[in-house]
């Protein structure tokens, strides 16, 4: 932004993403950390520079860090000014240091399944020079860092400044006292991770956006707005606002205050105006002021599909002497939340039941690196099941997914941890957590509390407090009363798969969050074996009768467990069974049947957990474990590098679960999906059951034009199974009725030889601005057209023109071929390609799907 810009703005926010050098160690050669965990005298502990990072987040001032006089004694070359660091990698960010791979296989190895086997270990260095012009002194100049894995250090010009060590927060460093007007300022991170930190991917960089903002000493403060309403109705709604500014300066000022409030964007039409506020700022000193204003019919915020998200600006600017001095802007919601205990969520007064999924950081083939198109496909594809709720597990989410939600209209359950004092992994961030729960959860309020699109926050993901007695319980209440501090509008809860309700830590919640027990855990006669792990019946009628008054619903259900497109035999006749050898997996193959019948061993199949929901309707509703596959945690199989709890694979094709869902969250959609693919050359004369996932009541299924008799749905029951069938190569023909009218149809055909490959981008036209993707998905065929299930041929794939192929994947878990590989192979038929356009060159790119033996295939993706 040029001086004349911001000084009609009175602030300047630029990305800091490109230009960066990189170097990755795989072990720490610097001989300083953040602390000393392994009692090790030889590195330098830098915990007491970074410590006062946190003091914003920390409200008793008496518990403020003061940073030590000068610098830690270490001297590290990579932090001074003149390293030459024209060796490193030069990059842009957002970055995942891990991606590309390669796989770590086998046993014995530093990342294992769990992490999902890429090299998130070490420490990765990141230098970049900052301009900064000789008018920005005077200024506050910030660096804002929107996640880095994890530990960040950060040196201005040889001087460490601060850091932030949870990986999952955004954070501001004030780099003004380091700073030299010119062009001479070199920007230094470090960042620090540890092998056994996490129970999945976590990815490793400065995997998010990095911002640098100029403004004046006396400005709104990092997330200084709080916006929420009241007294909603199509009629009207009060509209509070808080805004606090600090004043950074030397000298005391008089600030005057003025917001407006603005359709959509900032240029959209001014719709309502607070009174102007007058206040008297001491140098150093932070002040907020309050505003409330009446809005006429206000266009309400609502999930789809029954309504519009519609959203509002609210623009606040900052005067002195009547000179423009900061502009900042705030999009916000108007929406009432209610969470009863018997009917379930209300929003804006109408009942919306939580068809919602757990989804985890990383896109996949791109990992952590956040990108907005990566993560909004993630959204279509989810929205397309019906699903309309998203649980952040367990983690803050890059802030670009909540801006994604708000204007998408998905729910949000907002969490920010996956644990507390007591550890899950041995280097987690439990180390950290006396020190930093309260600013990791102030800083995670005031980013995201403006979002209408967050309807709970929760505390925490099944922590071992939970059974801790008295003491989780209090650390549960330390939690929940910092939330009521930073919003009062929304309730707070944790998920809960092992708490009882007679214990305390419940009562700690406003909410009653379910893993697992909702539905029963290892409580039916096929996991009657198992004998490792917690045993109950259904647990919503216990739950509810012990607090009548709490909203409840499980913030995990299911664990239910497939590989797109593979098919066992024998298949389960119960309607969820655990997965092993005999059932439901293959532990040779690494592959889990998707007869979608089969789940972890504490889990449940789809239809149990609709069965439990039905019977329980105060539930408000549900988000399954999980709504894509996510890298690392491969259970069953750990020797794999992805989960295998998805609806929809890691690359994004559907699974049959898909259609379940799908099913019951868009009961008026004509669809029915027929399982499995009907191309068996080894099981003629054998019996192979055919089951359909629609929405319809009824079906009648043809064999070569045999009927195989009608199947009707009895209460409580979610598919159409027609268990008896004997296959014969041909073709399978369904008629579906709801309410006695015929509803959808489907067909399905045995497929001949591979024959060629063909190609379908999701988009083919995108932005040439580096950053936006197409996915490109190939499928193998017959000579008819017909996809070949069980395909698996080597494809090559090559782009032409102003173009470049980011990844490939197929979505097979088990597939260790780094994610980079132009060659891939496909999984049951399907591979797919991430083309991004290259910054700046428009035109017309080609990218061309090529294997042995088969027709190859190109396509066109215009970029501009
Ligand atoms: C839950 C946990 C999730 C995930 C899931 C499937 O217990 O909260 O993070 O691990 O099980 O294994």
């Amino acid at each position: 932004m040029s001086q004349r810009a911001f000084a009609a703005h009175g602030r300047d926010r630029t990305s800091l993403n490109v230009g960066w050098r990189f170097l990755r160690t795989e072990e720490n050669i610097d001989h300083v950390v953040y602390d000393n965990i392994l009692n090790d005298t030889n590195n330098e502990v830098l915990k007491p520079w970074i410590l006062p990072s946190a003091n914003n987040f920390i409200n008793d001032a008496d518990k403020h860090y003061q940073r030590p006089s000068g610098n830690p004694s270490t001297v590290l070359p990579q932090a001074q000014k003149d390293f030459d660091d024209s060796s490193w990698q030069s990059l842009d960010l957002p970055h995942d240091w891990a991606i590309q791979g390669p796989f770590y296989e086998g046993y014995g190895v530093p990342i294992g399944g769990g992490m999902g086997r890429l090299p998130v270990q070490g420490v990765g260095w990141y230098r970049r020079q900052l301009e900064l012009q000789a008018e920005d002194k005077g200024k506050s100049i910030y660096l804002e860092v929107d996640g880095a894995m994890s530990y960040a250090m950060v040196w201005l010009n040889n001087k460490l400044v601060g850091g932030w060590p949870y990986g999952y927060n955004s954070f501001q460093l004030d780099l003004t006292p380091y700073f030299d007007p010119g062009k001479d300022n070199y920007l230094a991170i470090r960042l620090d991770n540890p092998t056994n930190s996490s129970r999945w991917y976590p990815g490793g960089g400065i995997y998010r956006n990095v911002w640098l903002t100029k403004v004046d000493p006396v400005h709104v403060s990092q997330w200084g707005t709080s916006i929420t309403s009241r007294e909603v109705s199509a009629v009207s709604a009060v509209v509070d606002a808080v805004v606090q500014i600090e004043n950074k300066g030397n000298s005391s000022l008089r600030i005057e205050i003025a917001t407006d409030i603005h359709v959509g964007e900032a240029s959209g039409k001014k719709v309502g105006e607070f009174d102007r506020a007058a206040i008297n700022l001491g140098a150093g000193e932070r002040k907020s002021v309050n505003g409330s204003l009446k809005l006429d019919k206000p266009r309400l915020w609502n999930p789809v599909p029954n309504q519009q998200p519609n959203l509002y600006m609210a623009v606040t600017r900052l005067y002195s002497n009547n000179k423009l001095i900061d502009t900042f802007e705030t999009s916000f919601g108007i929406r009432s939340l209610a969470y009863d205990a018997n009917k379930g969520l209300l929003v804006n007064g109408e009942h919306v039941r939580i068809q919602g999924v757990n989804q985890h950081h990383d896109l996949g083939a791109l990992g952590a690196a956040f990108n907005v198109r990566a993560a909004q496909r993630q959204l279509e594809v989810l929205r397309e099941a019906g699903c309309n709720a998203i649980r952040m597990s367990h983690n803050p989410p890059a802030p670009e997914l909540l801006d994604l939600t708000d204007r998408m209209g998905f729910l949000v359950m907002d969490e920010v941890f996956d644990m507390w004092e007591l550890q899950k992994t041995p280097y987690d961030m439990h180390l950290t957590f006396a020190q930093w729960h309260e600013p990791i959860l102030r800083a995670f309020l005031r980013r995201d509390r403006n979002h209408p699109s967050i309807i709970a926050w929760s505390i925490g993901n099944e922590v071992g407090e939970q059974t801790t007695g008295e003491t989780g319980a209090a650390i549960a209440r330390t939690l929940h009363d910092i939330v009521r501090e930073e919003d009062v509008t929304r309730l707070v809860t944790a998920s809960m798969n092992a708490a009882e309700p007679t214990m305390p830590f419940p009562a700690a919640l406003d909410i009653i969050s379910l893993n697992y027990q909702g539905e029963g855990i290892r409580d039916t006669p096929a996991y009657s074996h198992l004998n490792n792990g917690r045993r109950t019946p259904p647990q919503y009628p216990a739950f509810h009768a012990a607090f009548p008054d709490k909203m409840m619903l499980s913030t995990e259900t299911a664990a239910a467990l497939s590989t797109r497109g593979t098919y066992l035999f024998p298949v389960t006749d119960v309607i969820s069974a655990p997965v092993n050898d005999t059932s439901g997996g293959n532990s040779t193959s690494m592959h889990v049947s998707s007869y979608e019948l089969y789940s972890a061993d504490f889990g449940s199949s789809v239809d149990k957990v609709f069965t439990s929901l039905d019977k329980n309707p105060y539930v408000a509703g549900e988000f399954v474990w999980s709504g894509w596959d996510y890298l690392g945690e491969p259970t069953p199989y750990y020797s794999a590098r992805s989960s295998y709890f998805g609806l929809i694979d890691l690359a994004g094709f559907k699974k049959d679960r898909f259609f379940l869902y799908q099913s019951r969250w868009r009961p008026d959609l004509r669809m029915a999906h027929v399982l499995p693919h009907w191309t068996w050359p080894d099981r003629v004369g054998e019996v192979t059951p055919v089951h359909v996932f629609t929405a319809a009541d009824e079906g009648e299924l043809f064999l070569n034009g045999k009927s195989q008799g009608v199947v009707k749905k009895g209460e409580f029951e979610y598919r159409l199974r027609w268990d008896d069938v004997v296959y014969e190569p041909g073709e399978l023909h369904l008629v579906t009725y709801k309410d006695g009218e015929e509803w959808a149809n489907a067909t399905v055909v045995t497929a001949g030889e591979a024959a060629q490959l063909q190609l379908q981008p999701d988009r083919s036209v995108i932005s040439a601005d580096g950053l936006d993707l197409s996915f490109v998905a190939v499928r193998v065929t017959d000579g008819q057209g017909n996809t070949v299930p069980e395909a698996a041929n080597a494809i090559t794939f090559s782009v032409s023109g102003p173009g470049e192929l980011v990844a490939t994947d197929n979505g097979d878990p088990t597939d260790l071929a780094s994610f980079p590989s132009a060659e891939r192979k496909a999984f049951s038929g399907f591979a797919l390609a991430i083309v991004r356009g290259k910054r700046g060159s428009s035109g017309r790119v080609t990218v061309t799907a090529e294997g042995t033996g088969l027709q190859s295939a190109k396509t066109i993706i215009t970029t501009r």
